[in-house]
């Protein structure tokens, strides 16, 4: 069975084909493509929605020709066209799903609209196995920090999640704190790397309440405070600006980290997966690796390629809804908004 996925909920339009097998249950990712539009983000400092669907509907159809092309792909080979549906920019979705829409009418291949975050969820299985069920995931992204307890293809309970601004989020307002450019997570860890995390004491936000909930706001702002503490971005050399990246660093992972193995161990669920944007920084992946292991608890995470947002993750979302025979509505819409926990919920 052969998979076009298609996704553009926010500022990277990425087109893959996946092929998978429905007596095995395994598959592989054919070709990708991924078009970032995060230079002309960059001079506004964040994503502008209109100008993000205008590049969406400028790319997206000689994309797919291109990637059909290279893989020596006509319609008629395609079995599935998968696309996400939410949550994301409404505009940029539109874009996506009108597309998928089309060609799925021209060429009478059937669409399944995919939850974002679904997929991300799910992207580790695009490199290995998928963990055994049940599991705990931590997804990490620009809009997203939760923490999910999958327990199997399509039934996802959220546990915990962001009071106010999302890890990524924290990362990209720091970022413009420390003069970085959009998207700040790949600039701090940058900037991080040989400064000494010890040096600002940031804080931890609610790492002590036994919950499963998260906070980043207080970062950000407790980062601002650091900066005029220190004399203001101009009087910080470069150290400073490394020692304020890698405290930032350490105050954001050290959260994270510690929430997700305290969901291990209260929902007594020995895996754990990491995903989305967030999921590609370094230290975070260490730290997860070194605490997991010592409280026994198995670690799965995507290749770095696959924790930003593609198109593979996608289609493979895709394949694992038909490889476990769920139903797929009919009626759908493009979702800004979608709880991940009500993936069935008419939009
Ligand atoms: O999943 P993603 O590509 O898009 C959304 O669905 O939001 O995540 C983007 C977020 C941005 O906030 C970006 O700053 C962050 O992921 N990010 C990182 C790293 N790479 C991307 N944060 C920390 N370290 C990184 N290496
Ligand atoms: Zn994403």
């Amino acid at each position: 069975m052969i998979i076009l996925g298609i996704e553009s909920s926010c500022d990277e339009t990425a087109v893959a084909i996946y092929e998978g097998d429905l007596d095995t249950g395994q598959g592989r990712l054919i070709s990708e493509q991924i078009a970032s539009q995060i230079e002309t983000h960059a001079k506004f400092g964040g994503v502008v929605p209109e100008v993000a669907s205008r590049e969406h509907l400028m790319a997206l159809p000689p994309m797919v020709d291109a990637l059909l092309s290279e893989a020596s792909l006509n319609w008629s080979d395609i079995d599935h066209i998968a696309v996400t549906a939410g949550p994301g920019l409404l505009g940029a979705l539109l874009v996506g799903t009108s597309y998928a829409r089309a060609v799925g009418m021209v060429n009478d291949i059937p669409v399944l609209p995919i939850h974002h975050m679904e997929g991300h969820l799910l992207a580790p299985g695009l490199s290995d196995d998928l963990p055994e069920f049940p599991f705990i995931t931590l997804l990490v992204s620009g809009g997203h920090t939760l923490l999910v307890q999958v327990k199997a293809i399509g039934q996802y309970e959220v546990i915990g999640q962001t009071l106010d601004d999302a890890a990524g989020e924290c990362f990209d307002k720091s970022a413009r704190l420390l003069g970085l450019p959009y998207p700040g997570g790949p600039e701090i860890a940058l900037m991080a790397e040989g400064g000494n995390a010890r040096r600002f004491k940031l804080p931890r936000p609610m790492l002590n309440r036994d919950n499963l909930d998260f906070s980043f706001s207080g970062l950000k702002t407790a980062v601002m405070y650091a900066v005029k503490n220190a004399g203001g971005l101009s009087a910080m050399n470069e150290t400073d600006q490394r020692d304020m990246a890698a405290c930032i660093e350490a105050a954001a992972c050290e959260v994270l980290v510690k929430k997700s193995i305290r969901a291990c161990l209260q929902k007594d669920a020995p895996r754990l997966v990491i995903a989305g944007g967030v999921a590609a920084n370094q230290h975070l992946r260490s730290l997860l690796a070194d605490l997991a292991e010592a409280n026994g608890i198995e670690v799965h995470m995507p290749h770095p390629r696959h924790c930003t947002d593609n198109a593979a993750m996608i289609a493979y979302a895709a394949f694992q809804q038909i490889n476990n025979g769920l139903p797929c509505s009919e009626a759908w819409d493009a979702r800004p908004r979608w709880s991940l926990s009500n993936l069935n919920e008419p939009g």
